[in-house]
Protein backbone atom coordinates (compact mmCIF):
# COMPACT_ATOMS: atom_id res chain seq x y z
CA UNK A 1 0.00 0.00 0.00
CA UNK A 2 3.20 2.19 0.86
CA UNK A 3 6.05 0.79 -1.39
CA UNK A 4 8.16 3.08 -2.74
CA UNK A 5 6.94 5.97 -0.56
CA UNK A 6 9.92 7.26 1.48
CA UNK A 7 8.02 8.81 4.79
CA UNK A 8 10.67 10.87 7.15
CA UNK A 9 9.28 10.51 11.00
CA UNK A 10 10.06 13.06 13.41
CA UNK A 11 9.72 12.37 16.63
CA UNK A 12 9.73 15.37 19.80
CA UNK A 13 9.89 14.78 23.19
CA UNK A 14 6.89 13.86 24.89
CA UNK A 15 5.80 10.90 26.76
CA UNK A 16 4.23 9.81 23.42
CA UNK A 17 7.49 9.25 21.97
CA UNK A 18 7.28 5.35 23.01
CA UNK A 19 4.32 5.24 20.08
CA UNK A 20 6.35 6.48 17.29
CA UNK A 21 7.88 3.04 17.43
CA UNK A 22 4.88 0.90 16.29
CA UNK A 23 4.24 3.84 13.62
CA UNK A 24 7.38 3.05 12.33
CA UNK A 25 6.35 -0.87 12.25
CA UNK A 26 3.30 -0.04 10.89
CA UNK A 27 4.38 2.22 7.92
CA UNK A 28 7.35 -0.11 7.24
CA UNK A 29 4.87 -3.04 7.32
CA UNK A 30 3.01 -1.07 4.46
CA UNK A 31 5.83 -1.30 2.65
CA UNK A 32 7.28 2.58 3.44
CA UNK A 33 10.72 3.33 3.88
CA UNK A 34 11.13 5.25 6.90
CA UNK A 35 13.56 7.50 8.17
CA UNK A 36 13.56 8.88 11.33
CA UNK A 37 15.26 11.84 13.01
CA UNK A 38 14.78 12.95 17.01
CA UNK A 39 15.37 16.02 18.77
CA UNK A 40 17.36 15.64 21.75
CA UNK A 41 14.50 15.25 24.28
CA UNK A 42 12.63 12.62 22.19
CA UNK A 43 16.17 10.91 23.02
CA UNK A 44 15.45 10.41 26.39
CA UNK A 45 12.49 9.03 26.03
CA UNK A 46 13.52 6.74 23.53
CA UNK A 47 16.78 5.56 22.25
CA UNK A 48 17.75 5.78 18.78
CA UNK A 49 18.59 2.15 19.00
CA UNK A 50 15.29 1.40 19.31
CA UNK A 51 14.26 3.02 16.12
CA UNK A 52 17.04 2.04 14.11
CA UNK A 53 16.30 -1.69 14.82
CA UNK A 54 12.72 -0.89 13.86
CA UNK A 55 13.11 1.48 10.88
CA UNK A 56 16.35 -0.30 9.64
CA UNK A 57 17.63 3.04 8.65
CA UNK A 58 20.24 5.34 10.55
CA UNK A 59 18.56 7.71 12.91
CA UNK A 60 19.51 10.87 13.09
CA UNK A 61 19.19 12.57 16.88
CA UNK A 62 21.57 15.75 16.39
CA UNK A 63 22.67 18.27 13.80
CA UNK A 64 26.22 17.85 14.78
CA UNK A 65 26.40 13.74 14.90
CA UNK A 66 29.38 12.91 12.09
CA UNK A 67 27.66 10.55 9.65
CA UNK A 68 28.55 7.03 9.76
CA UNK A 69 26.94 4.65 7.03
CA UNK A 70 24.22 7.11 6.37
CA UNK A 71 25.68 10.41 4.32
CA UNK A 72 22.64 12.03 4.07
CA UNK A 73 22.91 15.79 5.04
CA UNK A 74 19.29 17.59 5.80
CA UNK A 75 18.13 19.12 2.80
CA UNK A 76 18.94 15.62 0.83
CA UNK A 77 16.53 13.80 3.38
CA UNK A 78 14.00 16.99 3.15
CA UNK A 79 13.73 16.06 -0.90
CA UNK A 80 13.18 12.23 -0.23
CA UNK A 81 10.51 12.53 1.94
CA UNK A 82 7.11 11.67 0.34
CA UNK A 83 5.34 12.42 3.32
CA UNK A 84 6.98 13.96 6.54
CA UNK A 85 5.11 13.06 9.58
CA UNK A 86 6.26 14.43 13.34
CA UNK A 87 4.62 12.09 15.74
CA UNK A 88 4.52 13.29 18.67
CA UNK A 89 4.49 16.95 17.84
CA UNK A 90 5.11 18.75 20.98
CA UNK A 91 4.14 22.33 21.51
CA UNK A 92 7.63 23.42 21.27
CA UNK A 93 8.22 21.69 17.83
CA UNK A 94 4.47 23.54 16.57
CA UNK A 95 5.58 26.99 18.04
CA UNK A 96 9.13 26.58 16.18
CA UNK A 97 7.65 25.38 12.99
CA UNK A 98 4.67 28.36 12.88
CA UNK A 99 7.59 30.81 13.77
CA UNK A 100 9.89 29.90 11.22
CA UNK A 101 12.78 28.67 13.99
CA UNK A 102 14.75 26.21 12.58
CA UNK A 103 17.47 25.14 14.90
CA UNK A 104 17.72 20.81 14.95
CA UNK A 105 17.95 18.22 12.71
CA UNK A 106 14.07 17.68 13.11
CA UNK A 107 12.88 21.62 12.40
CA UNK A 108 15.62 22.40 10.03
CA UNK A 109 14.78 19.19 7.87
CA UNK A 110 10.91 19.87 7.73
CA UNK A 111 11.72 23.77 6.91
CA UNK A 112 13.46 22.64 4.13
CA UNK A 113 10.94 19.60 2.87
CA UNK A 114 8.50 20.50 -0.14
CA UNK A 115 6.36 17.04 1.02
CA UNK A 116 2.91 17.19 2.84
CA UNK A 117 3.81 17.84 6.46
CA UNK A 118 1.11 15.57 9.32
CA UNK A 119 1.51 16.79 12.40
CA UNK A 120 0.18 14.58 15.25
CA UNK A 121 -0.02 17.00 18.18
CA UNK A 122 0.30 15.23 22.07
CA UNK A 123 0.53 17.12 25.02
CA UNK A 124 -1.17 17.86 28.46
CA UNK A 125 -4.69 19.04 27.86
CA UNK A 126 -4.01 22.98 29.44
CA UNK A 127 -0.85 23.19 27.11
CA UNK A 128 -2.87 21.66 23.99
CA UNK A 129 -5.64 24.33 24.79
CA UNK A 130 -3.33 27.11 25.72
CA UNK A 131 -4.35 30.00 22.70
CA UNK A 132 -0.97 30.47 21.93
CA UNK A 133 -0.52 26.67 20.84
CA UNK A 134 -4.09 26.74 19.19
CA UNK A 135 -3.31 29.89 16.94
CA UNK A 136 0.00 27.97 16.17
CA UNK A 137 -1.97 25.23 14.76
CA UNK A 138 -4.43 27.31 12.88
CA UNK A 139 -0.99 29.37 11.01
CA UNK A 140 0.07 25.88 10.44
CA UNK A 141 -3.05 24.21 8.66
CA UNK A 142 -3.50 27.64 6.82
CA UNK A 143 -0.61 27.03 5.08
CA UNK A 144 -1.28 23.35 4.01
CA UNK A 145 0.00 21.67 7.15
CA UNK A 146 -1.98 18.36 8.14
CA UNK A 147 -2.80 18.38 11.69
CA UNK A 148 -4.54 15.35 13.09
CA UNK A 149 -6.53 16.27 15.69
CA UNK A 150 -5.27 14.82 19.35
CA UNK A 151 -7.06 11.68 20.94
CA UNK A 152 -9.35 12.13 24.46
CA UNK A 153 -8.69 10.43 27.23
CA UNK A 154 -6.61 10.37 30.48
CA UNK A 155 -2.98 11.52 30.11
CA UNK A 156 0.45 10.43 31.60
CA UNK A 157 0.17 13.42 33.77
CA UNK A 158 -2.98 12.69 35.39
CA UNK A 159 -5.20 15.19 33.19
CA UNK A 160 -8.26 13.58 31.47
CA UNK A 161 -9.01 15.52 27.77
CA UNK A 162 -7.36 16.36 24.42
CA UNK A 163 -4.01 15.66 23.83
CA UNK A 164 -3.30 12.02 23.84
CA UNK A 165 -1.72 10.93 20.36
CA UNK A 166 -4.09 8.98 18.44
CA UNK A 167 -3.33 5.30 18.16
CA UNK A 168 -0.37 4.34 15.75
CA UNK A 169 -2.72 2.33 13.63
CA UNK A 170 -5.06 5.65 12.67
CA UNK A 171 -1.94 7.65 12.22
CA UNK A 172 -0.71 5.19 9.87
CA UNK A 173 -3.78 5.26 7.98
CA UNK A 174 -4.09 9.18 7.97
CA UNK A 175 0.00 8.99 6.43
CA UNK A 176 -1.82 6.48 3.89
CA UNK A 177 -4.72 8.21 2.71
CA UNK A 178 -3.07 11.46 1.73
CA UNK A 179 -0.20 9.22 -0.04
CA UNK A 180 -2.96 7.42 -2.11
CA UNK A 181 -5.48 9.58 -3.27
CA UNK A 182 -6.67 10.58 -6.75
CA UNK A 183 -6.38 13.87 -6.74
CA UNK A 184 -9.17 15.14 -8.95
CA UNK A 185 -10.82 17.62 -6.68
CA UNK A 186 -7.31 19.54 -6.34
CA UNK A 187 -8.45 23.30 -6.35
CA UNK A 188 -11.87 22.73 -5.67
CA UNK A 189 -13.29 24.33 -2.25
CA UNK A 190 -16.24 21.78 -0.37
CA UNK A 191 -18.20 22.40 2.26
CA UNK A 192 -19.63 19.66 3.62
CA UNK A 193 -22.26 19.24 6.90
CA UNK A 194 -22.44 17.00 9.30
CA UNK A 195 -23.89 15.03 12.74
CA UNK A 196 -27.33 16.74 14.66
CA UNK A 197 -27.72 20.52 15.49
CA UNK A 198 -28.80 21.35 19.67
CA UNK A 199 -31.14 24.15 20.33
CA UNK A 200 -30.72 25.40 24.07
CA UNK A 201 -33.60 24.65 26.39
CA UNK A 202 -31.77 26.34 29.59
CA UNK A 203 -27.90 25.85 30.29
CA UNK A 204 -27.81 21.63 30.65
CA UNK A 205 -31.10 20.27 28.38
CA UNK A 206 -31.28 20.97 24.31
CA UNK A 207 -33.32 19.52 21.18
CA UNK A 208 -31.50 17.12 19.46
CA UNK A 209 -31.51 14.04 17.13
CA UNK A 210 -30.20 10.92 16.53
CA UNK A 211 -27.02 11.80 13.60
CA UNK A 212 -23.83 11.14 14.40
CA UNK A 213 -22.01 12.81 11.80
CA UNK A 214 -20.85 9.66 10.25
CA UNK A 215 -22.24 9.86 7.09
CA UNK A 216 -21.11 14.13 6.69
CA UNK A 217 -17.45 12.67 7.92
CA UNK A 218 -17.28 10.27 5.55
CA UNK A 219 -17.76 12.54 2.80
CA UNK A 220 -15.27 15.14 4.29
CA UNK A 221 -12.56 12.00 4.32
CA UNK A 222 -13.36 10.72 1.21
CA UNK A 223 -13.24 14.27 -0.74
CA UNK A 224 -10.53 15.38 0.52
CA UNK A 225 -8.15 12.22 -0.17
CA UNK A 226 -9.33 13.45 -3.65
CA UNK A 227 -7.34 16.53 -3.33
CA UNK A 228 -10.47 19.21 -2.13
CA UNK A 229 -9.80 21.50 0.09
CA UNK A 230 -12.74 20.98 2.56
CA UNK A 231 -14.49 23.13 5.35
CA UNK A 232 -16.10 20.83 7.30
CA UNK A 233 -19.13 22.48 9.63
CA UNK A 234 -19.86 19.65 12.54
CA UNK A 235 -22.77 19.18 15.45
CA UNK A 236 -21.56 17.70 18.13
CA UNK A 237 -19.69 14.63 17.48
CA UNK A 238 -17.15 12.22 18.86
CA UNK A 239 -15.36 11.86 15.45
CA UNK A 240 -11.46 13.07 14.93
CA UNK A 241 -11.35 15.37 12.26
CA UNK A 242 -10.42 13.29 8.80
CA UNK A 243 -7.27 13.45 7.36
CA UNK A 244 -6.37 15.59 4.25
CA UNK A 245 -7.15 19.35 3.46
CA UNK A 246 -10.02 19.67 5.78
CA UNK A 247 -11.17 22.46 8.06
CA UNK A 248 -13.10 21.62 11.13
CA UNK A 249 -15.38 24.46 12.25
CA UNK A 250 -17.33 23.05 15.38
CA UNK A 251 -21.40 24.70 15.96
CA UNK A 252 -24.03 23.54 17.94
CA UNK A 253 -27.17 25.33 16.81
CA UNK A 254 -28.28 25.98 13.52
CA UNK A 255 -28.14 29.54 13.47
CA UNK A 256 -24.10 29.23 13.97
CA UNK A 257 -23.99 26.86 11.11
CA UNK A 258 -25.94 28.90 9.08
CA UNK A 259 -23.50 31.79 9.42
CA UNK A 260 -20.20 29.74 8.85
CA UNK A 261 -22.04 28.01 5.89
CA UNK A 262 -23.06 31.36 3.83
CA UNK A 263 -19.60 33.19 5.36
CA UNK A 264 -18.03 30.33 3.67
CA UNK A 265 -20.62 29.92 0.40
CA UNK A 266 -18.86 32.00 -2.22
CA UNK A 267 -16.29 30.97 -3.37
CA UNK A 268 -17.54 27.18 -2.49
CA UNK A 269 -17.87 24.87 -5.40
CA UNK A 270 -19.51 21.91 -3.47
CA UNK A 271 -21.74 22.44 -0.70
CA UNK A 272 -23.27 19.24 0.95
CA UNK A 273 -25.78 19.35 3.49
CA UNK A 274 -25.54 15.93 5.42
CA UNK A 275 -26.51 17.39 8.92
CA UNK A 276 -29.39 17.08 10.68
CA UNK A 277 -30.37 20.32 11.42
CA UNK A 278 -33.27 21.11 13.61
CA UNK A 279 -36.25 22.73 12.22
CA UNK A 280 -37.99 24.26 15.10
CA UNK A 281 -35.83 26.02 18.30
CA UNK A 282 -37.37 27.00 21.99
CA UNK A 283 -38.63 30.55 21.03
CA UNK A 284 -36.58 31.47 24.59
CA UNK A 285 -33.63 29.69 26.25
CA UNK A 286 -34.18 29.97 30.11
CA UNK A 287 -30.60 31.73 31.65
CA UNK A 288 -30.93 29.19 34.83
CA UNK A 289 -31.96 25.38 34.86
CA UNK A 290 -35.95 25.03 34.66
CA UNK A 291 -36.87 23.53 37.56
CA UNK A 292 -39.55 20.70 38.07
CA UNK A 293 -42.91 22.34 39.15
CA UNK A 294 -46.25 21.11 37.52
CA UNK A 295 -47.48 17.52 35.90
CA UNK A 296 -46.81 19.28 32.46
CA UNK A 297 -44.21 21.94 30.98
CA UNK A 298 -44.70 23.67 27.46
CA UNK A 299 -42.22 24.93 24.92
CA UNK A 300 -42.90 27.50 22.69
CA UNK A 301 -40.84 26.76 19.04
CA UNK A 302 -40.36 29.14 16.17
CA UNK A 303 -38.70 27.78 13.24
CA UNK A 304 -35.15 27.97 12.31
CA UNK A 305 -34.20 29.74 8.90
CA UNK A 306 -33.67 26.70 5.99
CA UNK A 307 -30.04 26.73 5.05
CA UNK A 308 -29.96 25.06 2.48
CA UNK A 309 -33.15 26.91 0.82
CA UNK A 310 -31.35 29.49 1.50
CA UNK A 311 -28.37 28.67 -0.79
CA UNK A 312 -30.39 27.63 -3.16
CA UNK A 313 -31.64 31.37 -3.65
CA UNK A 314 -28.08 32.41 -3.63
CA UNK A 315 -26.76 29.64 -5.98
CA UNK A 316 -24.41 30.99 -8.78
CA UNK A 317 -21.76 28.04 -9.80
CA UNK A 318 -22.53 25.72 -6.88
CA UNK A 319 -23.40 22.77 -7.34
CA UNK A 320 -25.55 21.96 -4.17
CA UNK A 321 -26.30 18.55 -2.67
CA UNK A 322 -28.78 18.51 0.45
CA UNK A 323 -30.50 14.96 2.03
CA UNK A 324 -33.32 13.90 2.99
CA UNK A 325 -34.05 11.49 6.29
CA UNK A 326 -37.33 10.21 5.42
CA UNK A 327 -39.40 7.72 7.12
CA UNK A 328 -41.95 7.50 4.40
CA UNK A 329 -42.81 8.29 0.90
CA UNK A 330 -39.13 8.43 0.41
CA UNK A 331 -38.67 9.67 -3.15
CA UNK A 332 -41.67 11.55 -2.71
CA UNK A 333 -40.75 13.60 -0.26
CA UNK A 334 -36.89 13.65 -1.35
CA UNK A 335 -38.29 14.98 -4.50
CA UNK A 336 -40.24 17.67 -3.27
CA UNK A 337 -37.00 19.27 -1.23
CA UNK A 338 -35.10 19.05 -4.48
CA UNK A 339 -37.10 21.09 -6.28
CA UNK A 340 -38.03 23.51 -3.60
CA UNK A 341 -34.39 24.27 -2.41
CA UNK A 342 -33.23 24.45 -5.69
CA UNK A 343 -30.86 21.32 -5.37
CA UNK A 344 -28.48 19.83 -7.83
CA UNK A 345 -28.70 16.24 -6.41
CA UNK A 346 -30.67 15.26 -2.83
CA UNK A 347 -29.64 11.88 -1.18
CA UNK A 348 -32.55 10.07 0.00
CA UNK A 349 -32.01 7.73 3.08
CA UNK A 350 -34.98 5.96 4.63
CA UNK A 351 -34.00 6.17 8.31
CA UNK A 352 -36.47 3.30 9.41
CA UNK A 353 -34.36 0.89 7.74
CA UNK A 354 -31.75 -1.14 9.45
CA UNK A 355 -28.41 -0.46 8.25
CA UNK A 356 -29.69 2.79 6.76
CA UNK A 357 -29.16 6.33 8.49
CA UNK A 358 -28.27 7.37 12.01
CA UNK A 359 -25.41 6.17 13.50
CA UNK A 360 -25.43 3.19 11.37
CA UNK A 361 -22.24 2.33 9.88
CA UNK A 362 -23.77 1.96 6.62
CA UNK A 363 -26.38 3.58 4.33
CA UNK A 364 -29.01 2.73 2.27
CA UNK A 365 -29.75 5.22 -0.17
CA UNK A 366 -31.50 6.60 -3.14
CA UNK A 367 -30.15 9.21 -5.50
CA UNK A 368 -32.29 12.16 -7.25
CA UNK A 369 -30.83 14.19 -10.06
CA UNK A 370 -32.30 17.57 -10.89
CA UNK A 371 -33.17 15.81 -14.57
CA UNK A 372 -35.15 13.73 -12.35
CA UNK A 373 -33.08 10.36 -12.73
CA UNK A 374 -33.10 8.20 -9.61
CA UNK A 375 -30.17 5.65 -8.98
CA UNK A 376 -31.04 3.07 -6.28
CA UNK A 377 -27.92 2.07 -4.36
CA UNK A 378 -27.56 -1.34 -2.37
CA UNK A 379 -26.33 -1.43 1.55
CA UNK A 380 -23.12 -0.13 1.65
CA UNK A 381 -20.68 1.14 4.14
CA UNK A 382 -20.86 4.92 4.23
CA UNK A 383 -17.31 5.73 2.70
CA UNK A 384 -18.53 3.72 -0.12
CA UNK A 385 -21.52 5.56 -0.45
CA UNK A 386 -19.78 9.20 -0.51
CA UNK A 387 -17.69 8.03 -2.97
CA UNK A 388 -20.93 7.45 -5.19
CA UNK A 389 -21.93 11.05 -4.47
CA UNK A 390 -18.54 12.64 -5.03
CA UNK A 391 -18.62 10.60 -8.10
CA UNK A 392 -21.76 12.42 -9.62
CA UNK A 393 -20.67 15.41 -8.05
CA UNK A 394 -17.37 15.25 -10.04
CA UNK A 395 -19.32 14.96 -13.15
CA UNK A 396 -21.76 17.43 -12.32
CA UNK A 397 -18.65 19.94 -12.14
CA UNK A 398 -16.76 18.60 -15.48
CA UNK A 399 -19.99 19.68 -17.38
CA UNK A 400 -19.64 23.51 -15.75
CA UNK A 401 -16.22 23.78 -17.00
O1 LIG B 1 -24.95 11.45 10.96
P1 LIG B 1 -25.31 10.00 10.75
O2 LIG B 1 -25.61 9.30 12.04
O3 LIG B 1 -24.31 9.28 9.88
O4 LIG B 1 -26.71 9.98 9.97
C1 LIG B 1 -26.77 10.42 8.65
C2 LIG B 1 -28.07 11.21 8.37
C3 LIG B 1 -29.27 10.28 8.52
C4 LIG B 1 -28.21 12.38 9.34
C5 LIG B 1 -27.93 11.76 6.90
O5 LIG B 1 -27.80 10.68 6.02
C6 LIG B 1 -29.16 12.59 6.51
O6 LIG B 1 -30.15 12.09 6.01
N1 LIG B 1 -29.05 13.93 6.72
C7 LIG B 1 -30.16 14.89 6.49
C8 LIG B 1 -31.12 14.81 7.63
C9 LIG B 1 -32.21 15.85 7.56
O7 LIG B 1 -32.27 16.66 8.45
O8 LIG B 1 -32.95 15.86 6.50
P2 LIG B 1 -34.17 16.93 6.26
O9 LIG B 1 -35.06 16.22 5.36
O10 LIG B 1 -34.72 17.42 7.56
O11 LIG B 1 -33.47 18.16 5.54
C10 LIG B 1 -33.26 18.20 4.14
C11 LIG B 1 -31.99 18.94 3.84
O12 LIG B 1 -32.08 20.31 4.25
C12 LIG B 1 -30.76 18.37 4.55
O13 LIG B 1 -29.68 18.41 3.64
C13 LIG B 1 -30.55 19.34 5.71
O14 LIG B 1 -29.17 19.45 6.07
C14 LIG B 1 -31.06 20.66 5.16
N2 LIG B 1 -31.67 21.56 6.16
C15 LIG B 1 -32.74 21.16 6.89
C16 LIG B 1 -33.31 22.03 7.80
C17 LIG B 1 -32.77 23.32 7.98
N3 LIG B 1 -33.27 24.18 8.85
N4 LIG B 1 -31.71 23.69 7.24
C18 LIG B 1 -31.15 22.83 6.35
O15 LIG B 1 -30.15 23.18 5.68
Amino acid sequence: MLSGKNIVLGVSGGIAAYKAVEIVSRLKKAGATVYVIMTEAAAKFVTPLTFREISGQPVVASMWDEPKQWNVEHVALASRADLFLIAPATANVIGKMANGIADDMLSTTVMATRAPVVLAPAMNTNMYLNPIVQANLHKLQSLGYHVIEPACGLLACGVEGPGRLPEPAEIADYVATILNSVQDFKGRKFIITAGGTREPIDPVRYIGNRSSGKMGYALAKMAAKRGAHVVLVSGPTELPCPPGDVRLVKIERAAEMREIVLKEYRDADVVIKAAAVADYRPQQTAEQKIKKTGDTLTLVLEKNPDILKELGQLKQRQILVGFAAETEELVANAAQKLAAKNLDMIVANDVTLPGAGFNADTNIVKILASDGKVDELPQMSKEQVASVILDKIYGLLSKKC
